[in-house]
């Protein structure tokens, strides 16, 4: 059964999730073993902050992202060490969920390793001031950003950004029901897509800006945040585009989308 009060998961129903999610539950479970051992140790030792619960209670949601006060909140940030970083990980327990160099144990959480700087330092941004809290795993996330200063953030999103990208790990994969190749490289201009591959670039790198990387993302993870966005229940694209493009995707679509980008590492 899927750790519901951990990886919230609204598509536990469905054929894709539960025959991606068997397969990794046993890393789910000793993954969080770990975590809830050392997390507890360090409380008991006051190694860090209790998270403050207030601010669930009393900070309002920041105000949504135009495109103008992202790159200042960005920009804004001081310049980040990826040694720093790497202690960063360690002490604030992203190595437990995350893996040691960014490559998460299971398939329903995301890797790190590789992705741009100023998606991770973004995202932190949206978990702490709950722009992104709509799920049992960004309420986490958001725990977590809270304890951590400006100065944290920058540093292990350097560390992440200068680990090397998640390499295809063999895992079977469900079988897509058809080949996306065409929407990755030329959109569809009858819906009005644009190419996944002008924003998130061809090799799935990462574009500019903040367009994240994708190349060997989790399946699982690309999946939930797809039909997130899809929802609604992700809002925190600053230009609306991915909200806009995955409401025009079928699910048969996303999920053919998933398994290129999880696999794109061995095409490369
Ligand atoms: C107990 C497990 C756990 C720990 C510890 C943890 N994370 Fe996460 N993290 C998650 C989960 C689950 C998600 C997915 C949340 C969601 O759906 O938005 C996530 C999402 C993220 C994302 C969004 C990535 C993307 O591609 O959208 C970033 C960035 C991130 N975590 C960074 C960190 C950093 C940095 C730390 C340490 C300071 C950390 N995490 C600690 C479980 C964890
Ligand atoms: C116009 C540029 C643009 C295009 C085209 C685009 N994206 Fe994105 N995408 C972005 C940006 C920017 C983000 C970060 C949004 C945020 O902060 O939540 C993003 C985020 C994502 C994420 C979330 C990644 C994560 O780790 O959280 C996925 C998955 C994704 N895009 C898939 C796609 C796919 C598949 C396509 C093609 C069908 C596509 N994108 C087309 C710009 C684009």
């Amino acid at each position: 059964m899927l750790e519901r009060n951990m990886t919230y998961d609204p598509y536990s129903h469905d054929p894709y999730v539960q025959e991606l999610t068997a397969v990794t539950n046993g890393w789910m479970r000793r993954a969080r073993q770990m975590f809830t051992v050392a997390a507890t140790a360090a409380l008991l030792f006051g190694m860090v902050a209790t998270p403050s619960r207030a601010s669930e209670t009393q900070a309002p949601t920041a105000a949504p992202w135009t495109p103008a006060n992202l790159r200042t909140a960005l920009t804004s940030l001081p310049k980040g060490d990826a040694e720093r970083g790497y202690a960063v990980s360690q002490q604030m327990f992203c190595a437990s969920c995350h893996g040691d160099q960014g490559v998460a144990p299971t398939q329903n959480w995301p890797h790190l390793a590789g992705q741009k700087a100023a998606y991770t330092a973004k995202l932190m941004l949206d978990y702490r001031d709950r722009r992104h809290v709509n799920n049992k795993g960004a309420e986490l996330m958001h725990d977590i950003a809270v304890m951590m200063t400006p100065q944290q953030i920058a540093d292990v999103s350097a560390y992440y950004a200068a680990q090397k990208a998640p390499q295809d790990d063999g895992t079977p994969r469900p079988v897509a029901q058809l080949n996306p190749e065409q929407l990755v490289r030329k959109g569809d201009p009858s819906r009005l897509l644009t190419p996944c591959a002008s924003c998130h670039s061809t090799r799935g790198q990462g574009g500019k800006l903040e367009a994240p990387a994708l190349a060997g993302q989790n399946p699982l993870y690309f999946v939930r945040t797809m039909l997130e966005y899809k929802n609604s229940t992700r809002t925190n694209d600053a230009a609306h585009g991915m909200r806009t493009f995955a409401k025009r995707l079928s699910r048969e679509e996303i999920d053919a989308l998933a398994t290129y980008y999880a696999d794109l590492p061995t095409k490369r």
